[in-house]
Protein backbone atom coordinates (compact mmCIF):
# COMPACT_ATOMS: atom_id res chain seq x y z
CA UNK A 1 0.00 0.00 0.00
CA UNK A 2 1.58 3.71 -0.96
CA UNK A 3 2.51 5.41 2.03
CA UNK A 4 3.11 8.66 0.38
CA UNK A 5 1.07 11.35 2.26
CA UNK A 6 -2.02 12.42 1.26
CA UNK A 7 -3.50 15.64 1.05
CA UNK A 8 -6.85 16.16 -0.33
CA UNK A 9 -8.35 18.13 -2.95
CA UNK A 10 -9.53 21.68 -1.52
CA UNK A 11 -12.29 22.02 -4.50
CA UNK A 12 -13.73 18.86 -2.52
CA UNK A 13 -16.64 20.47 -1.83
CA UNK A 14 -16.78 22.91 -4.47
CA UNK A 15 -16.65 20.31 -6.99
CA UNK A 16 -18.83 17.53 -4.91
CA UNK A 17 -21.30 15.04 -5.55
CA UNK A 18 -24.00 16.99 -4.00
CA UNK A 19 -25.66 16.65 -0.78
CA UNK A 20 -29.41 15.84 0.39
CA UNK A 21 -30.80 15.94 3.54
CA UNK A 22 -31.28 12.87 5.82
CA UNK A 23 -34.61 12.81 6.21
CA UNK A 24 -35.92 15.75 8.39
CA UNK A 25 -32.54 15.30 10.75
CA UNK A 26 -29.23 17.64 10.57
CA UNK A 27 -27.45 15.38 8.63
CA UNK A 28 -26.36 16.03 4.62
CA UNK A 29 -24.94 12.70 2.79
CA UNK A 30 -23.41 12.67 -0.39
CA UNK A 31 -25.48 11.94 -3.05
CA UNK A 32 -23.18 8.73 -3.88
CA UNK A 33 -21.73 7.30 -0.98
CA UNK A 34 -19.23 4.31 -1.03
CA UNK A 35 -20.14 0.36 0.19
CA UNK A 36 -16.93 -1.06 1.06
CA UNK A 37 -18.46 -4.98 1.23
CA UNK A 38 -17.32 -7.04 -1.60
CA UNK A 39 -13.81 -4.04 -2.79
CA UNK A 40 -12.18 -3.81 0.49
CA UNK A 41 -11.65 -7.37 1.95
CA UNK A 42 -8.18 -9.10 2.17
CA UNK A 43 -8.78 -10.86 -1.28
CA UNK A 44 -9.11 -7.50 -2.72
CA UNK A 45 -6.64 -4.92 -4.10
CA UNK A 46 -5.50 -2.42 -1.22
CA UNK A 47 -3.96 -0.08 -3.77
CA UNK A 48 -7.10 0.56 -5.54
CA UNK A 49 -8.98 0.51 -1.93
CA UNK A 50 -7.00 3.58 -0.89
CA UNK A 51 -7.26 4.97 -4.41
CA UNK A 52 -10.91 4.80 -4.18
CA UNK A 53 -11.33 6.02 -0.92
CA UNK A 54 -8.56 9.45 -1.90
CA UNK A 55 -11.02 9.33 -5.36
CA UNK A 56 -14.29 9.54 -3.31
CA UNK A 57 -13.53 12.14 -0.30
CA UNK A 58 -11.59 14.58 -3.12
CA UNK A 59 -15.21 14.29 -4.62
CA UNK A 60 -17.02 14.89 -2.00
CA UNK A 61 -18.39 11.84 -0.94
CA UNK A 62 -17.80 11.60 2.70
CA UNK A 63 -20.27 8.56 3.63
CA UNK A 64 -18.46 5.11 3.97
CA UNK A 65 -20.98 2.24 4.28
CA UNK A 66 -19.64 -0.54 6.30
CA UNK A 67 -20.38 -3.91 8.59
CA UNK A 68 -19.30 -6.37 10.81
CA UNK A 69 -19.15 -9.07 8.44
CA UNK A 70 -17.89 -7.06 4.84
CA UNK A 71 -14.70 -8.53 3.02
CA UNK A 72 -13.56 -12.21 2.60
CA UNK A 73 -12.26 -13.03 5.54
CA UNK A 74 -15.75 -11.23 7.14
CA UNK A 75 -14.12 -8.13 9.71
CA UNK A 76 -11.13 -7.82 7.20
CA UNK A 77 -12.69 -4.60 5.31
CA UNK A 78 -13.14 -2.89 8.41
CA UNK A 79 -9.71 -3.77 9.48
CA UNK A 80 -8.34 -2.42 6.02
CA UNK A 81 -10.78 0.82 6.08
CA UNK A 82 -9.39 1.24 9.96
CA UNK A 83 -5.43 1.20 8.68
CA UNK A 84 -6.57 3.76 5.74
CA UNK A 85 -8.03 5.86 8.02
CA UNK A 86 -5.41 5.88 10.45
CA UNK A 87 -2.50 6.35 7.89
CA UNK A 88 -4.01 8.92 5.51
CA UNK A 89 -7.53 10.38 6.68
CA UNK A 90 -6.96 10.92 10.49
CA UNK A 91 -7.25 14.77 10.37
CA UNK A 92 -10.51 14.43 8.41
CA UNK A 93 -12.41 12.37 10.62
CA UNK A 94 -14.69 15.19 11.52
CA UNK A 95 -15.64 15.09 7.66
CA UNK A 96 -16.55 12.15 7.37
CA UNK A 97 -19.72 9.99 7.94
CA UNK A 98 -18.54 6.27 8.79
CA UNK A 99 -21.74 3.79 9.09
CA UNK A 100 -21.54 -0.05 10.11
CA UNK A 101 -23.70 -2.92 11.11
CA UNK A 102 -24.64 -6.19 12.84
CA UNK A 103 -27.50 -8.27 11.77
CA UNK A 104 -25.79 -11.43 10.19
CA UNK A 105 -23.85 -14.41 11.12
CA UNK A 106 -20.42 -13.00 12.59
CA UNK A 107 -18.76 -15.04 14.57
CA UNK A 108 -19.70 -18.86 16.22
CA UNK A 109 -22.35 -19.32 19.16
CA UNK A 110 -25.54 -18.16 19.92
CA UNK A 111 -24.17 -14.49 20.39
CA UNK A 112 -22.75 -13.96 16.68
CA UNK A 113 -26.17 -13.19 14.44
CA UNK A 114 -29.24 -11.78 14.75
CA UNK A 115 -30.97 -8.74 16.91
CA UNK A 116 -29.91 -9.42 20.89
CA UNK A 117 -28.17 -7.09 22.69
CA UNK A 118 -25.48 -8.83 23.40
CA UNK A 119 -24.45 -9.52 19.87
CA UNK A 120 -25.26 -5.79 18.78
CA UNK A 121 -23.11 -4.26 21.55
CA UNK A 122 -20.42 -7.25 21.53
CA UNK A 123 -20.32 -6.54 17.38
CA UNK A 124 -20.07 -2.38 18.10
CA UNK A 125 -17.48 -2.91 20.12
CA UNK A 126 -15.45 -5.48 17.66
CA UNK A 127 -15.94 -3.10 14.83
CA UNK A 128 -14.49 0.21 16.87
CA UNK A 129 -11.47 -2.02 17.60
CA UNK A 130 -11.00 -3.01 13.86
CA UNK A 131 -11.84 0.39 12.66
CA UNK A 132 -9.42 1.86 15.15
CA UNK A 133 -12.47 5.01 16.20
CA UNK A 134 -13.81 5.62 19.14
CA UNK A 135 -17.42 6.18 17.60
CA UNK A 136 -19.11 5.56 14.59
CA UNK A 137 -21.46 8.03 13.03
CA UNK A 138 -24.45 5.59 11.62
CA UNK A 139 -25.18 2.04 13.08
CA UNK A 140 -27.67 -0.47 11.78
CA UNK A 141 -29.35 -3.15 12.60
CA UNK A 142 -28.66 -5.44 9.53
CA UNK A 143 -32.12 -7.08 9.61
CA UNK A 144 -34.99 -8.12 11.41
CA UNK A 145 -34.78 -10.68 14.08
CA UNK A 146 -38.30 -12.18 14.15
CA UNK A 147 -36.80 -14.51 17.71
CA UNK A 148 -35.96 -11.15 19.66
CA UNK A 149 -37.98 -8.40 20.69
CA UNK A 150 -38.15 -5.31 18.92
CA UNK A 151 -37.70 -2.89 21.35
CA UNK A 152 -34.71 -4.94 23.17
CA UNK A 153 -32.87 -4.43 19.80
CA UNK A 154 -33.98 -0.88 19.32
CA UNK A 155 -32.79 -0.46 23.22
CA UNK A 156 -29.69 -1.35 22.13
CA UNK A 157 -29.55 0.82 19.99
CA UNK A 158 -30.28 3.39 21.34
CA UNK A 159 -28.27 2.67 24.15
CA UNK A 160 -25.03 3.00 21.74
CA UNK A 161 -26.21 6.51 20.74
CA UNK A 162 -26.54 7.23 24.55
CA UNK A 163 -23.32 6.57 25.38
CA UNK A 164 -21.34 7.76 22.40
CA UNK A 165 -20.54 5.19 20.41
CA UNK A 166 -22.62 5.73 17.59
CA UNK A 167 -24.31 9.11 16.65
CA UNK A 168 -27.01 8.11 15.00
CA UNK A 169 -28.96 4.85 14.14
CA UNK A 170 -30.82 3.15 11.37
CA UNK A 171 -32.32 -0.15 10.12
CA UNK A 172 -31.72 -2.30 6.82
CA UNK A 173 -33.65 -4.77 5.16
CA UNK A 174 -37.03 -4.22 7.22
CA UNK A 175 -40.64 -5.58 6.78
CA UNK A 176 -42.15 -2.85 6.58
CA UNK A 177 -44.69 -3.49 9.22
CA UNK A 178 -41.47 -3.88 11.43
CA UNK A 179 -39.35 -0.80 10.09
CA UNK A 180 -42.88 1.39 11.43
CA UNK A 181 -42.34 -0.61 15.05
CA UNK A 182 -38.82 0.30 14.85
CA UNK A 183 -39.56 3.99 13.96
CA UNK A 184 -42.15 4.24 16.58
CA UNK A 185 -39.59 2.77 19.46
CA UNK A 186 -36.74 4.39 18.95
CA UNK A 187 -38.26 7.75 18.71
CA UNK A 188 -40.16 6.90 21.82
CA UNK A 189 -36.92 6.25 23.11
CA UNK A 190 -35.11 9.57 22.25
CA UNK A 191 -33.09 8.40 19.31
CA UNK A 192 -34.95 8.81 16.26
CA UNK A 193 -34.40 6.29 13.28
CA UNK A 194 -32.27 8.46 11.31
CA UNK A 195 -31.94 6.22 8.29
CA UNK A 196 -33.25 2.89 6.21
CA UNK A 197 -31.07 1.10 3.96
CA UNK A 198 -32.29 -1.12 1.61
CA UNK A 199 -32.11 -2.60 -1.92
CA UNK A 200 -32.78 -0.02 -4.69
CA UNK A 201 -32.25 -0.31 -8.92
CA UNK A 202 -34.06 -1.04 -11.93
CA UNK A 203 -34.79 -4.63 -11.07
CA UNK A 204 -35.21 -4.50 -7.66
CA UNK A 205 -38.07 -1.70 -6.97
CA UNK A 206 -40.17 -3.75 -3.97
CA UNK A 207 -39.59 -1.03 -1.89
CA UNK A 208 -41.40 1.62 -3.95
CA UNK A 209 -44.40 0.04 -2.63
CA UNK A 210 -44.35 0.84 0.93
CA UNK A 211 -40.95 1.38 2.80
CA UNK A 212 -39.94 4.00 0.92
CA UNK A 213 -43.36 6.43 1.16
CA UNK A 214 -43.50 4.90 4.75
CA UNK A 215 -39.79 6.60 5.67
CA UNK A 216 -41.25 9.35 3.65
CA UNK A 217 -44.19 9.96 5.45
CA UNK A 218 -41.86 9.66 8.76
CA UNK A 219 -38.94 11.98 8.01
CA UNK A 220 -36.71 9.31 7.52
CA UNK A 221 -34.04 9.05 5.23
CA UNK A 222 -33.78 6.32 2.42
CA UNK A 223 -30.06 4.89 1.41
CA UNK A 224 -30.10 2.45 -1.45
CA UNK A 225 -27.75 -0.15 -1.60
CA UNK A 226 -26.38 -2.52 -4.62
CA UNK A 227 -27.92 0.33 -7.52
CA UNK A 228 -26.29 -1.91 -10.40
CA UNK A 229 -27.94 -4.93 -8.93
CA UNK A 230 -24.16 -6.17 -7.85
CA UNK A 231 -22.71 -4.74 -11.63
CA UNK A 232 -25.66 -6.63 -13.63
CA UNK A 233 -26.80 -3.05 -14.75
CA UNK A 234 -24.19 -2.57 -16.76
CA UNK A 235 -22.54 -3.15 -20.05
CA UNK A 236 -19.80 -6.00 -18.47
CA UNK A 237 -22.00 -9.31 -19.15
CA UNK A 238 -23.31 -8.43 -22.32
CA UNK A 239 -20.67 -10.58 -23.82
CA UNK A 240 -19.84 -13.59 -21.13
CA UNK A 241 -18.18 -13.18 -18.04
CA UNK A 242 -15.41 -11.57 -17.80
CA UNK A 243 -12.48 -13.37 -15.55
CA UNK A 244 -12.05 -10.09 -12.78
CA UNK A 245 -15.73 -9.53 -12.50
CA UNK A 246 -18.41 -10.52 -9.55
CA UNK A 247 -20.21 -12.99 -10.69
CA UNK A 248 -16.47 -14.76 -11.66
CA UNK A 249 -15.27 -14.29 -8.02
CA UNK A 250 -15.83 -18.45 -6.12
CA UNK A 251 -16.46 -16.02 -2.60
CA UNK A 252 -18.71 -13.06 -4.39
CA UNK A 253 -22.42 -12.77 -3.84
CA UNK A 254 -23.36 -12.49 -7.42
CA UNK A 255 -24.31 -16.07 -8.87
CA UNK A 256 -23.37 -16.67 -12.27
CA UNK A 257 -27.28 -18.45 -12.54
CA UNK A 258 -28.94 -15.05 -12.31
CA UNK A 259 -27.33 -14.28 -15.44
CA UNK A 260 -29.77 -16.14 -17.60
CA UNK A 261 -30.69 -15.53 -21.08
CA UNK A 262 -33.66 -13.64 -20.66
CA UNK A 263 -31.90 -11.06 -18.47
CA UNK A 264 -28.66 -10.47 -20.64
CA UNK A 265 -31.64 -9.44 -23.07
CA UNK A 266 -33.27 -7.12 -20.81
CA UNK A 267 -29.83 -5.90 -20.03
CA UNK A 268 -28.98 -5.17 -23.43
CA UNK A 269 -32.26 -3.37 -24.09
CA UNK A 270 -31.49 -0.94 -20.96
CA UNK A 271 -28.16 -0.24 -22.73
CA UNK A 272 -29.56 0.62 -25.79
CA UNK A 273 -31.99 3.45 -23.51
CA UNK A 274 -28.69 4.67 -21.56
CA UNK A 275 -27.08 4.74 -25.06
CA UNK A 276 -29.47 6.99 -25.84
CA UNK A 277 -29.62 8.98 -23.10
CA UNK A 278 -25.78 9.96 -23.89
CA UNK A 279 -24.92 7.44 -20.51
CA UNK A 280 -23.12 4.27 -20.45
CA UNK A 281 -26.11 1.90 -17.75
CA UNK A 282 -23.75 2.11 -15.06
CA UNK A 283 -24.37 6.01 -15.40
CA UNK A 284 -28.28 5.69 -15.90
CA UNK A 285 -28.88 2.75 -13.46
CA UNK A 286 -27.47 5.10 -10.43
CA UNK A 287 -29.55 8.06 -12.29
CA UNK A 288 -33.07 6.37 -12.35
CA UNK A 289 -32.62 5.56 -8.35
CA UNK A 290 -32.79 9.31 -8.10
CA UNK A 291 -36.01 9.46 -10.10
CA UNK A 292 -38.07 8.89 -6.37
CA UNK A 293 -37.96 11.94 -3.93
CA UNK A 294 -37.28 10.26 -0.97
CA UNK A 295 -33.98 8.88 -1.92
CA UNK A 296 -31.42 10.61 0.58
CA UNK A 297 -28.34 9.03 -1.31
CA UNK A 298 -27.17 5.58 -3.41
CA UNK A 299 -24.10 3.05 -2.33
CA UNK A 300 -22.32 1.80 -5.04
CA UNK A 301 -19.86 -0.75 -4.36
CA UNK A 302 -17.02 -0.21 -6.98
CA UNK A 303 -14.01 -2.00 -7.90
CA UNK A 304 -11.70 0.37 -9.22
CA UNK A 305 -11.38 4.21 -9.59
CA UNK A 306 -12.19 4.42 -12.92
CA UNK A 307 -15.97 2.84 -12.21
CA UNK A 308 -16.47 5.26 -9.47
CA UNK A 309 -15.52 7.95 -11.63
CA UNK A 310 -18.42 6.68 -14.31
CA UNK A 311 -21.10 6.55 -11.17
CA UNK A 312 -20.37 9.99 -10.32
CA UNK A 313 -20.80 11.44 -13.66
CA UNK A 314 -24.27 9.80 -13.52
CA UNK A 315 -25.09 12.46 -11.61
CA UNK A 316 -24.55 14.84 -15.11
CA UNK A 317 -28.15 13.31 -16.26
CA UNK A 318 -31.02 12.72 -13.89
CA UNK A 319 -33.90 13.87 -15.77
CA UNK A 320 -35.74 11.02 -16.93
CA UNK A 321 -39.27 11.57 -19.11
CA UNK A 322 -42.15 9.66 -18.36
CA UNK A 323 -41.63 7.71 -21.79
CA UNK A 324 -37.89 7.09 -20.52
CA UNK A 325 -39.22 5.74 -17.11
CA UNK A 326 -41.69 3.68 -18.59
CA UNK A 327 -39.73 1.63 -20.81
CA UNK A 328 -37.43 1.22 -18.50
CA UNK A 329 -39.98 -0.20 -16.31
CA UNK A 330 -40.96 -2.47 -18.76
CA UNK A 331 -37.86 -4.36 -18.69
CA UNK A 332 -37.46 -3.79 -14.98
N1 LIG B 1 -27.65 -3.43 4.01
C1 LIG B 1 -27.36 -4.50 3.33
O1 LIG B 1 -27.80 -5.60 3.64
C2 LIG B 1 -26.44 -4.40 2.14
C3 LIG B 1 -26.37 -5.46 1.23
C4 LIG B 1 -25.53 -5.32 0.12
C5 LIG B 1 -24.80 -4.16 -0.06
N2 LIG B 1 -24.86 -3.15 0.87
C6 LIG B 1 -24.05 -1.92 0.72
O2 LIG B 1 -24.20 -1.41 -0.58
C7 LIG B 1 -22.92 -1.31 -1.20
C8 LIG B 1 -23.07 -1.48 -2.67
O3 LIG B 1 -23.55 -2.78 -2.98
P1 LIG B 1 -23.02 -3.50 -4.25
O4 LIG B 1 -21.54 -3.63 -4.14
O5 LIG B 1 -23.81 -4.71 -4.49
O6 LIG B 1 -23.39 -2.36 -5.34
P2 LIG B 1 -23.42 -2.25 -6.88
O7 LIG B 1 -22.87 -0.89 -7.16
O8 LIG B 1 -24.79 -2.60 -7.38
O9 LIG B 1 -22.45 -3.37 -7.44
C9 LIG B 1 -21.06 -3.23 -7.37
C10 LIG B 1 -20.42 -3.99 -8.51
O10 LIG B 1 -20.86 -3.42 -9.73
C11 LIG B 1 -19.81 -3.28 -10.61
N3 LIG B 1 -19.70 -1.84 -10.96
C12 LIG B 1 -19.80 -0.76 -10.15
N4 LIG B 1 -19.70 0.36 -10.88
C13 LIG B 1 -19.56 -0.01 -12.16
C14 LIG B 1 -19.42 0.69 -13.38
N5 LIG B 1 -19.42 2.02 -13.42
N6 LIG B 1 -19.31 -0.02 -14.53
C15 LIG B 1 -19.31 -1.35 -14.52
N7 LIG B 1 -19.43 -2.10 -13.39
C16 LIG B 1 -19.56 -1.41 -12.23
C17 LIG B 1 -18.55 -3.81 -9.95
O11 LIG B 1 -18.39 -5.13 -10.45
P3 LIG B 1 -16.99 -5.86 -10.61
O12 LIG B 1 -16.54 -6.20 -9.25
O13 LIG B 1 -17.39 -7.05 -11.43
O14 LIG B 1 -16.05 -4.94 -11.32
C18 LIG B 1 -18.90 -3.84 -8.50
O15 LIG B 1 -18.32 -4.92 -7.82
C19 LIG B 1 -22.06 -2.35 -0.48
O16 LIG B 1 -20.67 -2.09 -0.60
C20 LIG B 1 -22.56 -2.19 0.91
O17 LIG B 1 -21.96 -1.05 1.51
C21 LIG B 1 -25.70 -3.25 1.94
Amino acid sequence: MSENRYVPSINRYKDSVGYNRCGNSGLMLPKISLGLWHNFGDVDNQDEALNMLQFAFDHGITHFDLANNYGVPAGSAETNFGKILKSNFSSYRDEMIISTKAGHEMWPGPYGDWGSRKYLISSLHQSLKRMQLDYVDIFYSHRYDPNTPLEETMAALSDMVKQGKALYVGISKYPVDKAREAYRILRENGTPCLINQDRYSIFTREIEQDVLPLAGENGIGFIGFSPLSQGMLSDKYLHGIPENSRAAQSHGFLQQSRLTPEVIDKISKLNEIAAQRGQTLAQMAVAWCFHKPQVTSIIVGTSSVKQLQDNIDSLKNLNFSDEELWRIGELG
